[in-house]
């Protein structure tokens, strides 16, 4: 196996939980660089994963010619930037979610990854859930040789709760200053001033829920908002009904004080369904729950348990961007597919504050 030398941006709360120790754990990846913009943080991290370099910054870390590719978790509307440069840069990069804050943003990025010639991966981890891609290969076969009849509608409930569950990986902070984040600049044009924090933290979770129906159905750009009701304080619970290649799809958004994590997608066909409930994030090594569920002679509900299910969908994620870094095949989760969410959750929030002035 031809060893992968990848570089990484950004020290902080996600690096430290969860990716970089995937990344040092990982065969065939050799983690040989770090940039971080809080020195004395960057030189605590560098030293507790034995990470050989420190660079001052992304820049820095973008010149290493020695890197086959980059990782990437920073502000959410900052690192869309950071990955644009890297881009540029002439590296391949893998970044958090959400790829970007404005459909305008995210052309930017993409533009550059073409004209670059280097690839895109943007950390959708659900969609390397080993539940999830079993729910995926039941959706394809149940659509496939018909036995249910058609899918019907989805259901996409996500009402977030507790999403660490009780991870102890170390956290390392200083008392060093955060780097300014880029504040409005890079918001969608139209949207007014007052609505961004609302519209941001809405993006952030439910970016996640759209990307995976989309990828449950194979829908691509495939995705209409035919309406939207969202709380008027926070704009962030209630229902989006989507439409997602031809399906009816409603989105529940919201918040319970729960101790877990209450997100399941339920996809109905007319004679059964197919249904998932994710386990809280940063749970390692477990995977979303399978049901299915078959009107017939028997009227069977089953639950599966995948092969390969003991496995972290953070690491498994990692894993698939260095084995296509390798191989040259292409991602699960692109950029260039990103782009849809970018543009779905755009229009929920066009639709809402639409719905607020009148
Ligand atoms: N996939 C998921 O489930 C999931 C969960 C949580 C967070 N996230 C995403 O992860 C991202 C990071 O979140 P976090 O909580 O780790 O953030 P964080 O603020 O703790 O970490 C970001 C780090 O990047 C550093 N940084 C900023 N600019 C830099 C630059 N130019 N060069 C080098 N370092 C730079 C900062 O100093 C900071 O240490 C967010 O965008 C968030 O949306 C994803």
């Amino acid at each position: 196996m031809n060893t992968i030398r990848l570089g990484y941006v950004g020290a902080g709360y996600l690096a430290q939980r969860v990716h970089l120790p995937n990344l040092a754990n990982l065969e065939g990846v050799e983690l040989a660089a770090l940039a971080e913009v809080r020195p004395k943080l960057g030189e605590l991290v560098r030293a507790r994963f034995g990470i050989p370099k420190l660079y001052a910054d992304h820049k820095a870390l973008a010149a290493d010619a020695t890197l086959d590719g980059v990782c990437l978790s920073g502000h959410f509307a900052g690192q869309g930037e950071i990955a644009r440069e890297l881009l540029e840069a002439g590296k391949h990069v893998f970044m958090e979610k959400p790829m970007a804050v404005s459909v305008a943003q995210a052309e930017r990025i993409l533009a550059a990854e073409k004209k670059s010639g280097k690839r895109l991966m943007v950390g959708y981890m659900k969609r390397y859930d080993a539940g999830n891609l079993a729910v995926k290969w039941y959706l394809d076969h149940y659509r496939q040789n018909g036995e249910l009849g058609g899918l019907t509608y989805v259901r996409q409930h996500g009402f977030c709760g507790d999403w660490i569950a009780g991870l102890d990986t170390p956290f390392i902070q200083t008392d060093e200053k955060m780097p300014p984040a880029p504040g409005l600049t890079l918001k969608p044009g139209w949207m007014p001033d007052a609505f961004y924090d609302r519209y941001v933290g809405y993006l952030q979770q439910y970016t996640h829920n759209v990307n995976l129906v989309r990828w449950f159905l194979d829908a691509g750009e495939k995705v209409t908002v035919r309406h939207v009701d969202l709380d008027q304080e926070k704009g962030m619970a209630g229902v989006s009904i989507l439409e997602v290649a031809g399906v009816q799809c409603v989105l529940e958004s919201g918040w319970v004080d729960h101790h877990a994590w209450d997100e399941h997608t339920q996809l109905y066909f007319h004679k059964g369904w197919v249904r998932t409930q994710a386990p809280p994030l940063l749970m390692r090594n477990a995977c979303a729950s399978v049901e299915v569920y078959r009107k017939g002679e028997g009227h069977v509900t089953s639950e599966t348990f995948p092969a390969g299910g003991w496995t972290w969908s953070y690491k498994e994620e990692m894993k698939h961007f260095a084995e296509c870094l390798r191989t040259g095949s292409p991602f699960r989760s692109p950029g260039s597919d990103a782009l849809h969410d970018v543009r779905t959750l755009e229009e929920i929030y066009r639709q809402y504050i639409a719905a607020q002035a009148a």
